[in-house]
């Protein structure tokens, strides 16, 4: 039985994310650092208060939160982790009045972001005509998100290691969409 809790991680867990995290294709990741100092995190713990799962909401302009990480440690995926976590994640966002921006490969991820409505689009350069407005504030994002030696690197080191096939897909939902 998990739970899922709103809190920081401890030093210890900050290093076991980041270990494991750079053995997965789809998550770029945050330093151990950015891990202890993060505030917005949902663990899902064990019955022992164990981490199993996490998801890390980051707000940045006036009005924006992006999914930034939706991680289930290996051996507890497939029991609906993910999804309470990434749900979770998502209400904090609508609740508090933000937009939702998130990006990923990852299949099921896909699917739950088409789930709950996001519009998508394959690339950062072929922004929808709808979401023209938003796109200052997006690459200003990126681009402070990109300025980063732990990300550069681990960018670098997973185009190489896993020679990525499935393309990422970048979604915005609206607080009130349409
Ligand atoms: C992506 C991830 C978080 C999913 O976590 P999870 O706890 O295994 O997911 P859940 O059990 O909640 O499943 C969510 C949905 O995906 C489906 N699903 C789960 N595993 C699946 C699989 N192997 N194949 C097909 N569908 C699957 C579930 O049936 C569920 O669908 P539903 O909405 O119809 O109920 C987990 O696989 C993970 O941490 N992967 C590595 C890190 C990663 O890639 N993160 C995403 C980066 S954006």
């Amino acid at each position: 039985m998990s739970k899922i809790i709103q809190r920081k991680v401890t030093p210890d867990e900050a290093e076991l994310l980041v270990k494991e995290i750079q053995q997965t294709p789809y998550i770029v990741g945050y330093s151990g650092q950015e891990w202890r100092q993060a505030e917005n995190i949902r663990v899902a713990e064990d019955e022992n208060g164990h981490l199993i799962g996490v998801s890390l909401n980051t707000d940045f302009g006036q009005n924006w939160t992006k999914i930034s990480v939706l991680y289930v440690r290996e051996e507890f995926r497939g029991q609906g982790i993910g999804k309470t976590l990434f749900y979770a994640a998502f209400e904090d966002a609508i609740a508090r009045g933000r937009n939702v921006y998130t990006i990923s490969a990852n299949p099921i991820v896909i699917m739950m972001i088409n789930q709950l409505g996001f519009s998508t689009f394959s690339s950062l350069l072929s922004f929808p005509a709808a979401h023209q407005n938003q796109k200052g504030i997006i690459y200003g994002h990126t681009l402070k998100w990109l300025a980063n030696f732990y990300r550069v690197k681990e960018l670098i080191r997973k185009h190489y290691v896993f020679q990525l096939k499935e393309p990422f897909i970048y979604a915005i939902r609206l607080t009130s969409p349409g």
